[in-house]
């Protein structure tokens, strides 16, 4: 039913930001395209998009914009078409929705899908998409419920759910709602922003739009949101689409306490659980423990280890006896035997820790 009520959506997806905060995991791999779950990040979004009914998507490239097309094609298997815009230079939010809108096939007063290439949403976009129709918005945006907006800039509405402000990050915020990073814009709007301009929809799209007395729309809920720009989240999420927290079509298998690709080899002595990924080739061997964490392809958890609520890049390895918490492991990387790394540490690719190198003390 909601498929048939939105014929012919059209999409901008954005993904050409750097995803500095997942660095080093980004260094070789646009955060998009990072295995979540099983498989890329983007294949929850475009599966979720699609069973709302689009059809059509737009990619919005910029840093490594030539590794998506191999990985996503012309969209046929997914079910969609997906065509490829590419800025020469990054041109911010709002800049690279109107250079990808030259794609699209909407008409003026057409609703057009966006979304950050970040996100993990469990609400309807149907339902966004009607209520902007039938409020004849010029946007509608998605916003989320948060327990602490300190963090992020807040968006307040009226009682109408007209959007009144879009305020900085504030010690004492006047919402708890935030930009949740899913726009319904009208055609037309779109192709009012500057062409080939540096433009940020957030500081100057959205305000300026409230400011010259156009309806911008907040559609507000509490279904699963998640933003997964922080290495925390990452795992977090991937662990959360394995355990089935949130549905995806797109995940490899049923949801459990953790998913194996093909080529993957478990030891039945190791316990592996949390909504764990575990990609292709991958080694965990007896006595290993991982939690909560994505091991990417083709790397080795030795006998003994522990690793938790983090990444393990392709390749790398984590040897006996050693303790991974809340880290990031770079592609190739290896953590020799007794280190235990904590807290937010992250290990550049091909980095090799000697025996014992790093400790961890709760006391300093
Ligand atoms: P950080 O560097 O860690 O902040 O991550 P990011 O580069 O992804 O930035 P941010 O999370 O603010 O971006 C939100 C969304 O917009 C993401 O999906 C980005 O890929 C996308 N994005 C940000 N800037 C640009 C840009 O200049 N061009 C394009 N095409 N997409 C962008």
């Amino acid at each position: 039913m909601m498929e048939s009520s939105l014929p012919a959506l059209e999409a901008i997806l954005l993904v050409g930001g750097q995803g500095t905060r997942l660095r080093p995991l980004t260094l070789g791999t646009p955060k998009p395209l990072l295995p979540t779950a099983g498989v890329p990040f983007l294949a929850h979004q475009l599966a979720r998009a699609r069973s709302f009914g689009v059809r059509r998507i737009v990619f919005a490239t910029s840093y490594k914009a030539s590794m998506f097309e191999p990985v996503f094609g012309d969209g046929a298997a997914f079910g969609l078409s997906i065509e490829y815009m590419t800025e020469e230079t990054p041109l911010g939010t709002g800049g690279a929705i109107r250079n990808a809108a030259e794609a699209l096939t909407s008409a003026p007063s057409d609703p057009v899908l966006i979304l950050n290439g970040d996100i993990l949403s469990g609400h309807d976009i149907g339902l966004q998409v009607r209520e902007h129709l039938s409020r004849d918005a010029a946007v509608t945006l998605h916003l989320t419920e948060v327990d602490d907006p300190s963090r992020f800039g807040c968006v307040p509405t009226d009682d109408e759910g007209r959007v009144t402000a879009f305020l900085e990050k504030t010690p004492h915020p006047v919402t708890n709602r935030i930009n949740a990073g899913c726009y319904v814009f009208t055609r037309s709007v779109i192709d009012r922003i500057p062409r080939g301009e540096v433009v940020s929809v957030e500081r100057e799209t959205f305000p300026g739009l409230i400011e010259s007395g156009e309806l911008v729309l907040g559609y507000a809920d509490r279904t699963y949101w998640l933003d997964v720009g922080t290495p925390a989240a990452f795992v977090r999420g991937s662990s959360d689409l394995v355990l089935g927290r949130l549905g995806s079509p797109a995940l490899p298998g049923p949801p459990g306490e953790f998913l194996a690709l093909d080529g993957a080899s478990v030891s039945p002595e190791a316990k592996v659980h949390g909504g764990s990924a575990v990609g292709s080739g991958v080694v965990v061997e007896a006595g290993a423990v991982v939690s909560g964490s994505v091991l990417c392809d083709g790397s080795v958890v030795r006998s003994g280890a522990t690793v938790a609520d983090s990444v393990i890049g392709v390749g790398a390895r984590v040897c006996s006896g050693a303790v991974v918490r809340d880290a990031v492991i770079g592609d190739g990387a290896v953590v020799g035997p007794g280190n235990e790394l904590r807290a937010g540490i992250r290990l550049w690719p091909g980095v090799e820790l000697p025996e014992c190198a790093v400790r961890y003390s709760s006391d300093v």
